[in-house]
């Protein structure tokens, strides 16, 4: 089953009196519970594409369909709950928010949905993610790999369905690197969720079910369509 569509998706900027496509008409199927690297040039238009999928970027044509809902038919608030929801988000520049502790920020999603954490779900993340003398600190207080294992906290805390991370291992040395990602991995698994995860790693695309590579905000090469698995 298909849990997210990219119709068409395009993201056009104007430069000057000049059309730019950062994403180039981009059609593509995510299957539920699955994990798709998206890998490809720096400007190649990773980012804004995933800004899209995740309802945080409107297109400026095509669509995203999440299960059966065209998040172009949401009005702003129901988008809003969607995302808060359905989705977690590791942004590439982890965009914590600089007033409130890290552990103030894992709650920030459920939170903001009236909702009561899981406390177990959210220790367990805690401590996976080795920031438990960290997380009473302001996001200024943190190194850069803290600050970025806090983002992936907030972007779990709510039990996503589809997890959009940019670069979630990008601060982080190769043997932090591999952890998170095991832990994703494992969390994926646990709780069904779909990954969809940019990176510049190859270690890391090599173990993803299909690894798409973006060119000019076009879909270069993407395993899927190949018949095999990277
Ligand atoms: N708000 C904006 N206004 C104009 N151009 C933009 C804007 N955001 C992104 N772009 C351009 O769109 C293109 C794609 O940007 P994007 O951030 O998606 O690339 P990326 O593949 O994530 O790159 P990186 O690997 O460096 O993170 C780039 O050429 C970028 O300069
Ligand atoms: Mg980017």
């Amino acid at each position: 089953m298909h849990i997210l569509t990219c119709e068409n998706l395009t993201k056009t900027y104007l430069s000057g009196e000049t059309a730019f496509h950062a994403v180039d008409h981009v059609n593509l199927a995510i299957q539920q519970g699955s994990f798709t690297a998206i890998t490809g040039p720096s400007g190649s238009g990773k980012s804004t594409l995933l800004h899209m999928m995740g309802g945080l970027e409107t297109p400026s044509e095509g669509k995203i369909i999440y299960q059966d809902m065209d998040l172009g038919k949401l009005n702003d608030n129901q988008l809003s709950v969607l995302r808060r929801r359905r989705f977690g988000f590791v942004f590439q520049h982890y965009n914590l928010v600089g007033e409130l502790t890290g552990l103030e920020n894992i709650l920030l999603p459920v939170m903001l949905d009236s909702r009561k954490p899981d406390d177990e779900h959210i220790s367990r993340l805690i401590e996976v993610l080795g920031i438990g003398n960290r997380v009473h600190h302001l996001p200024s207080a943190l190194s850069g790999g803290q600050q970025q294992r806090v983002s992936i906290a907030r972007a779990l805390s709510n039990k996503p369905t589809v997890l959009f991370a940019d670069e979630p291992t990008g601060n982080l040395d190769g043997q932090a690197g591999r952890e998170v990602l095991g832990l994703l991995q494992a969390l994926r698994r646990e709780l069904n969720i779909t990954l969809v995860l940019v990176t510049h790693d190859l270690a890391i695309a090599e173990q993803a079910e299909r690894v798409i590579r973006l060119e000019d905000g076009r879909v270069a090469a993407d395993s899927a369509m190949e018949g095999g698995i990277v």
